[in-house]
């Protein structure tokens, strides 16, 4: 079967409405397979013109790993995952910058469902950004290459993260 396309749409809203942000990890390790799904479940978020703008870094490595986490103040968490993803802009790709910016912030979100799907735990780190140009050089990436964020991704210590969300009376702004 196709996974894609197998999930129904009350597993679909239970993995949106019970996905959290997970910052502490075992010492387990992820397979290649999973983080190739995670990657591909990403790569099928929607995009403007479907230009696809997203591009993926895998730190594996776990010298690699300390270096790139001690760029933002998160450092714990990506040390503690199993492996750390770096999403990238690419400015060749892009034909938009605000609607490229969505369409990766849907990629991200993407890949957060699926590693929860999968049994694992992720967190978007966005501080790295203050040094994206640092990301970018550790990982002898060119400079058409823009940081959006780092994923990282482990399996989870605990599950009993909280988390809560603005009632929807407060959100929506006109109904008619
Ligand atoms: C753009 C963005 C940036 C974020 N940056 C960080 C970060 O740097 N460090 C962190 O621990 N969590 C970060 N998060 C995770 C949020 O703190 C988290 O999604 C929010 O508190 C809601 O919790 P939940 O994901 O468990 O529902 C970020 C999330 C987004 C969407």
């Amino acid at each position: 079967m196709n996974v894609k396309n197998s999930l129904s749409e009350s597993e679909v809203l239970k993995a949106i409405f019970e996905r959290r942000s997970i910052r502490s990890f075992t010492n387990s390790p992820v397979s290649k397979e999973l983080v190739m799904k995670i990657l591909e479940a990403g790569s099928w978020a929607p995009s403007g013109l479907n230009n696809q703008p997203w591009r993926f870094a895998i730190v594996w490595d776990s010298e690699l790993k300390e270096k790139l986490s001690k760029l933002t103040r998160y450092s714990r968490i990506i040390e503690e995952a199993a492996v750390a993803v770096a999403v990238f802009l690419d400015h060749d790709a892009s034909y938009d910058y605000i609607k490229d910016c969505q369409a990766i912030g849907a990629c991200l979100q993407n890949m957060l469902l699926a590693i929860h799907d999968l049994g694992l735990g992720g967190v978007w780190i966005g501080e790295i950004l203050k040094n994206k140009d640092k990301v970018r050089a550790l990982l002898g990436l060119d400079d058409k290459l823009e940081l959006m964020a780092v994923l990282a991704v482990g399996y989870p210590s605990r599950r009993d993260q909280k988390s809560a969300r603005k009632s929807l009376d407060e959100l929506i702004v006109f109904e008619q």
